[in-house]
């Protein structure tokens, strides 16, 4: 379906933390996880983007964080907007400019953000009238963890079944309704640099080399049913946890992969001895990592502070920032922009 009243979108999209993680893919092409995960979708940093239609370029253009956007990162985007053309049966061009307010390639989720805000934007920007499942299971094939920034709240993205167009089809974000659960979020940015190897291909010779990929991936089908019946009753114990766990145990897939992949690094172990403490003096408090140094901590709002303090702490010069749950992607409308 298609209709040419626009040719020119913004988005803006918040990034997801996964409780439950997703590393690995069955399909690299289709960009299929092999495993179901979960996450909380943030209200800070988030991605804004803008599609622009232009029929006389002679290519399309990519500005990331102000610069143009080079080598595979403009790779990415431009493949993204091959689909979105040959989904909409169109040709031009496009301009397309992006921020992230959180760093890019750090472990914030700047990838699930990124491509959010691009499917949405850009199936804006061509014409495509999309429902939220349609334009979860296309930012998937940008980064399969941005399926999951098209809801606010938590959100669970299925793995589908079978291969390929089955597994297309059925792979995609959907909310998790929990109300009682509201929790905060304390992000320890520990190192705001680009992390040396990404996501995309730490996770392929994961899935290719360690012999503890299997293991782990199995014990997510396990976290993920006890993670759904904790979420609804707001039990900040058990969602911790098995979200810390869970975390830990996928750093543990990566450090037996051939050659191992490290994102952990001192100021890491330091805030997590930090956490250790704030449980041992009774703080429920609990740790997990993504592709990156950087630590996010769950625990409850009232606790925030005494958390960030104990943070800081643990990590000196590091910047802390607290979350709550956020919204899902959405359009500017005209009158914003
Ligand atoms: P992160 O932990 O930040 O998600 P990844 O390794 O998963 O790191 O992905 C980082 C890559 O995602 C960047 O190198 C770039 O290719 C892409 N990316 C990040 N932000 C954007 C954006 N706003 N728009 C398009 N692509 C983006
Ligand atoms: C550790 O979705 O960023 O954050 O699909 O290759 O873009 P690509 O990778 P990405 O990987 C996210 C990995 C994770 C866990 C998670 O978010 O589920
Ligand atoms: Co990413």
């Amino acid at each position: 379906m298609r209709t040419d009243r626009h040719t020119s979108a913004t988005a803006v999209a918040h990034p997801n933390i996964a409780l439950i993680k997703y590393w690995g893919k069955r399909d690299e092409q289709l960009m299929v996880p092999c495993a179901d995960s979960l996450s909380m979708t943030l209200d800070v940093l988030p991605t804004t983007t803008t599609v622009h239609l232009a029929p006389e370029a002679p290519a399309d253009s990519v500005t990331l964080d102000g610069s143009p956007a080079r080598g595979e990162a403009r790779q990415r985007v431009v493949g993204f907007l091959d689909l979105l053309r040959e989904r909409a049966g169109r040709a031009e061009p496009a301009v397309v400019d992006t921020r992230n307010a959180a760093p890019t390639g750090a472990g914030l989720a700047s990838s699930a953000s990124g491509f959010a805000a691009l499917a949405l934007a850009g199936a804006a920007a061509y014409g495509l009238a999309l429902d939220r499942t349609a334009l979860s299971r296309l930012a998937r094939r940008g980064s399969v963890s941005a399926a999951r920034s098209l809801f606010g709240g938590f959100a669970i993205c299925h793995a589908g079944p079978g291969s390929g167009e089955a597994a297309d089809l059925g792979s995609y974000a959907e909310p998790v309704a929990a109300p009682a659960f509201d929790p905060a979020l304390v992000i320890a940015l520990v190192d705001p640099g680009a992390k040396a190897v990404s996501s995309r291909s730490a996770m392929r010779r994961t899935v290719d080399t360690s012999p503890l990929h299997r293991a782990w991936a199995a014990s997510c089908a396990a976290d993920l049913a006890e993670l759904r019946a904790a979420l609804p009753r707001g039990d900040l114990d058990a969602v911790g946890e098995i979200a810390e766990r869970n975390a830990l145990g996928m750093h543990a897939t990566m450090l037996a992969a051939r050659p191992a992949v490290r994102y952990l690094s001192p100021a890491t172990v330091s805030v997590l001895d930090g956490v250790l403490r704030l449980r041992a003096d009774g703080v429920p408090a609990y740790a997990t990592m993504d592709a990156g140094p950087n630590v996010k901590v769950l625990c409850h709002p009232a606790d925030a502070a005494r958390v960030a303090d104990a943070v800081r702490d643990a990590a000196p010069g590091c910047t802390v920032l607290t979350a709550r749950r956020g919204p899902g992607a959405r359009l500017r409308t005209e009158a914003e922009r």
